[in-house]
């Protein structure tokens, strides 16, 4: 029978995460990097050197539909690239457009947890470099309706869904691998774990 044949020289498709804020996108995907050996992009990352300041200012000085403009733009770029793990806002697939590109060249992995469980890791960090919570003073009750709104884009975008809840990013580190190993073309030969 034929073996498909993945050539160390070929890098894998990118590992995409999803999700709310607070899912854990970032924190999780510079550790899967780090165990692939993989390069970790993250798209507001790139949007704040891009333009020079913060999303926090972007939202602020030039408002969300600018803000949006440069989120396209960024997954674009990261999507035209195979072999990186990629974590983009949490309004990113909301974009139909955005998940074509994003799917084109990467496998997607929705993280959740509970909004009650989100708002609390936000709050550990500080709400105010996420404009869409800043204002208001239920951060759950924000993120319950952002949820309800986003839950449908996400759960299309999705190619595996992870809960979170009450686990730490290690250990979402290990099931997101687990399953990435058993994805054709996911992961190349020389990154699947022994
Ligand atoms: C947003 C999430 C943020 C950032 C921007 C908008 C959203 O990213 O892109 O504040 O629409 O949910 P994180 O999900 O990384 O916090």
């Amino acid at each position: 029978m034929a073996r498909p044949v993945v050539s160390p020289l070929v890098p894998g498709r990118n590992l995409v995460l999803i999700g709310l804020m607070g899912s854990g996108k970032s924190t999780v995907g510079r550790l899967v990097a780090e165990r692939l050996g993989r390069p970790f992009v993250d798209t507001d990352a790139r949007i704040e050197a891009e333009l020079g300041m913060s999303v926090a200012e972007v939202f602020a000085r030039q408002g969300e539909r600018a803000f949006r403009a440069a989120e396209a733009q960024a997954i674009r770029h990261v999507s035209a690239l195979r072999g990186q793990v990629v974590a983009v806002g949490g309004g990113a697939v909301v974009d139909t457009d955005n998940v074509l590109h994003l799917k084109a060249t990467g496998d997607v992995v929705l993280l959740e947890a509970a909004p009650a469980e989100l708002a609390a890791r936000v709050a550990g960090e500080g709400v105010a470099a996420r404009p869409l919570l800043a204002d208001g003073d239920d951060v759950e009750a924000r993120l319950a309706a952002l949820l309800a709104e986003r839950a449908e884009a996400y759960r299309q975008a999705a190619d595996v869904i992870l809960d979170t809840s009450g686990r730490t990013a290690a250990e979402v580190v290990d099931d997101l691998l687990a399953w990435a190993t058993g994805q054709p073309g996911l992961l190349a030969r020389e990154e699947i774990p022994a």
